[in-house]
């Protein structure tokens, strides 16, 4: 007999789309439990009931703690963890001074190890289950991540940043070594365990037509792997696009016409876009990701949800580490909602926390697996304490519903009020 562990708490999770159905996707029992058994939910409910039909099973009891789904950070630069946090820069800038500098380290596969592990135990402790990363140009900053990952059981996805171009010497790699150097990767361990391979190139300003065409070509090989790279972030950012790419119609154009356009593409920011790109990125199904720590940090531009949700884009949401400057989801959602007041749409928590699990695992073509707490689903799970700091406990305290109760804690938690995170079926962080 398989061993049981069942988690009592509030449960929380979505049957549909907050964008689409409205508060009422979600499913909120104040007395849920949650049994897991072999890495897997293998049944949720009343608490009551599930203790009665599973008598074995080691009960963990978290009262009226949340239970929900791990959050899914659908855009992380996992090498910029030590450069969270770098003041006074906007993005080509922040880039030269602080990211390029920091990123020539992973050179060393011991150095390229340590972040790993750190920026994994970081990010469980803020109950991120899943998350999507760059790597550096070095393949073992890819192999670290992945090595982490996989001795934790951690479901990640990442890929070998590829530049040819404007970077430093020490970070600049070839069309060829590029394309060869991400196929022995995703060989080696796109689908080994819960790991996926990103074909990523960073962005059009790091890549010769040549490389993107290389790497364009890669994806078509592997159609099921996920292609991540960056759109429209900043101005000044599209403006050099159209100097390095004077053919294109847009910069979107940049990828589209070297096959890095799709339904499997993960856009990052995509903040300023053009009615022809907005037109093509709905059509394909590709995800924009929304990264709104990072798009106030750097100083970006705000990211227009309602309408882009409008028009039928895909959506997901992310801290965009060390760009973005959090590691909390919790905080993350914040952003969104901050930046969603700035645009003229206050965003219900539901939709917040859609986001940053079932939604983003939409984006990631995972949500067959994970962001949903229900029968079937991998069982990566964030337990949140709704009074984690005095400030947040005597407003919730006045709260006349969940949502009410879930707001402060969106808006003002961090790390502490992750009382645990659960990673396949395993406790993975504990307050
Ligand atoms: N555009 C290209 N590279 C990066 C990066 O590392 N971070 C952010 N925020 N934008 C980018
Ligand atoms: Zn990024």
């Amino acid at each position: 007999m398989p061993e049981q562990t069942l988690l009592l708490g509030q449960t929380l999770t979505f049957d549909a789309d907050p964008f689409a159905a409205g508060p009422a996707a979600a499913r909120h029992d104040g007395h849920g439990g949650v049994l897991i058994e072999g890495g897997h939910i293998t049944a949720t409910g009343s608490g009551n009931d599930l203790r009665r039909a599973y008598p074995g099973a080691q009960v963990v009891d978290y009262g009226d703690g949340v239970i929900t789904a791990g959050f899914v950070d659908a855009h992380v630069h996992y090498p910029q963890t030590a450069i969270i946090a770098s003041w006074g820069k906007r993005l080509i800038d922040w880039l030269n001074t602080y990211t390029f500098p920091e990123e020539t380290r992973f050179n060393d596969p011991a150095y390229a190890a340590r972040i790993a592990a750190r920026y994994l135990d970081l990010t469980a402790s803020h109950g991120t289950t899943t998350l999507c990363s760059y790597c550096t140009i070095h393949p073992a900053s890819v192999d670290a991540l992945f090595t982490e990952a996989r001795a934790r059981g951690q479901r990640v996805i990442a890929g070998k940043t590829c530049m040819d171009r404007n970077a430093p010497d020490g970070l600049r790699d070839s069309a060829q070594s590029a394309y060869d150097d991400s196929k022995a990767l995703l060989e080696k361990w796109h689908g080994v365990d819960r790991l996926s391979y990103a074909i990523t190139p960073r962005f059009s300003p790091t890549s010769t037509p040549g490389q993107l065409s290389a790497l364009g070509a890669l994806w078509a090989e592997y159609p099921d792997c996920l292609m991540q790279t960056h759109l429209s972030e900043q101005t000044d950012e599209i403006a050099w696009v159209k100097s390095l790419y004077p053919e294109a119609r847009d910069y979107l154009d940049t990828y589209e016409a070297h096959g890095l356009l799709g339904a499997r593409g993960l856009y990052g920011h995509a903040i300023h876009l053009e009615p022809r790109e907005r037109a093509r990125l709905a059509e394909v199904g590709a995800a924009l990701i929304h990264c709104p720590t990072s798009n106030t940090f750097i100083g970006s531009g705000l990211f227009d949800m309602a309408a882009r949700v409008a028009e039928g884009q895909r959506v997901g949401l992310a801290t965009d580490t060390g760009g973005g400057s959090n590691f909390s989801m919790l905080r993350t959602m914040a952003a969104a909602y901050e930046i969603g007041q700035l645009t003229g749409t206050a965003l219900h928590p539901a939709q917040l926390l859609w986001l940053a699990t079932a939604g983003s695992a939409a984006t990631l073509h995972m949500q067959d697996r994970i962001g949903t707490l229900a029968p079937g689903m991998e069982a990566d799970i964030a337990v949140i304490d709704l009074a984690s700091t005095p400030a947040i406990a005597q407003r919730a305290e006045r709260a006349g519903d969940l949502w009410e109760a879930l707001f402060p804690t969106i808006m003002m938690g961090d790390d502490r009020a992750i009382r645990a995170t659960w990673v396949g079926g395993t406790l993975a962080h504990q307050r």
